[in-house]
């Protein structure tokens, strides 16, 4: 039974709950930390490589880096992150911009427990003081728990695939900003135009079906809601957004992330293996590892296809009388 509700949650067979992203993120995350080596960071993103690099907490810095530059964090003051994870992302931009003061929502407790004790304690930049200047809030993305025309900017780095939905998070995400507020999302998406040529509806199940086949084992082993570019800009122009800047990085991501996955295969599973007492969850291991590291070589195909990207995209709040 415990080895049929790890296989439900590790492979996205069934319809998942935000309860059971919370469950699948308190799984795996000690196993990806082990994975890419990270004694005392914990970030949970893909990543941005630079020139082959073997150094997956240096990649996950630099998408870090490049998201704050995105999202021109200089300009802002009051920001949300939306998915905040661990809030390591959020000391790394504390400390690249100080006068930005950071309210991490995550739905996930645990990861949040983690993060107090990191913000306050672990981190080299951290201080009492520099604590001040970022909140921690258990909160899922469609309740998010501000006033309204609190926030200069609301940003989701690598977590807006898992909402459910992202129109409901646009909308919540509207009345909070201030007039003028912007929004910023670091997100992976599937670019199904090749697939389904000029439409722009709700996926139907024959698209589903389509989309199934070409994603492979990546439809059940990502936890994702399979966002496309489409939807995504539709649904930000519809709930009175408009997009000031789009950046599309895949290639910096899928490609080179699969790679070092390939050149460190033996490595990683060494980490890992130690990590593990018993039989059964050696067996649980093997059967988890050969799906990530299918899914992997998958992602990269599918990048190198133009199927699979990873988009930046900063938009604006409209103001109600540029509308008329
Ligand atoms: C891939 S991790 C990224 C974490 C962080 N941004 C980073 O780069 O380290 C996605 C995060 O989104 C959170 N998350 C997923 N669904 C959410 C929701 N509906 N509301 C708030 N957080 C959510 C998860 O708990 C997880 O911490």
């Amino acid at each position: 039974m415990t080895i049929f509700y790890s296989v439900k949650l590790n492979l996205w067979i069934f319809k998942q709950t935000e309860r059971d992203i919370i469950k699948l993120y308190n799984s795996l995350t000690p196993y990806v930390r082990t994975a890419v080596n990270d004694s005392n960071d914990y970030m949970l993103n893909f990543g941005y490589w630079i020139n082959n690099s073997d150094d997956a907490v240096n990649a996950q810095h630099e998408l870090s880096a490049i998201f704050g530059k995105f999202a021109k964090f200089e300009t802002v003051e009051l920001i949300a992150d939306v998915g905040s994870g661990f809030s390591a992302p959020a000391v790394q931009w504390r400390s690249e911009y100080p006068h930005l003061r950071i309210l991490c929502v995550d739905i996930n407790y645990m990861e949040l427990s983690t993060a107090r004790k990191m913000v306050i304690f672990s981190t080299p930049n951290s201080s009492p003081a520099s604590f001040d200047r970022i909140s921690l809030i258990n909160a899922s993305s469609t309740k998010l728990p501000f006033g309204k025309d609190k926030l200069d900017m609301i940003v989701a780095f690598e977590s807006a695939q898992h909402f459910q939905s992202i129109a409901n998070f646009l909308e919540v995400s509207k009345s909070i900003l201030k007039p003028g507020g912007l929004i910023a999302l670091a997100i992976p998406v599937v670019d199904l135009k090749p697939l389904v040529k000029g439409e722009n509806q709700k996926i139907g199940i024959v698209k589903r079906l389509k989309l199934m086949k070409k994603l492979g084992i990546l439809y059940f082993s990502w936890a994702s809601q399979h966002y496309d570019i489409d939807t995504i800009s539709r649904s930000i122009a519809d709930h009175g957004y408009q997009i000031e800047e789009f950046q599309q990085i895949g290639h910096q991501v899928y490609e080179p992330l699969a790679e070092y996955y390939v050149r460190n295969r033996g490595n990683i599973r060494h980490r890992l293996i130690q990590s593990f007492a018993s039989y059964k969850q050696r067996l649980y291991f093997e059967f988890v590892e050969y799906a990530v590291y299918r899914s992997a070589l998958k992602m990269k195909d599918l990048s190198l296809n133009g199927m699979l990207d990873y988009v930046l995209i900063r938009a604006k709040k409209r103001e109600p009388n540029v509308d008329s």
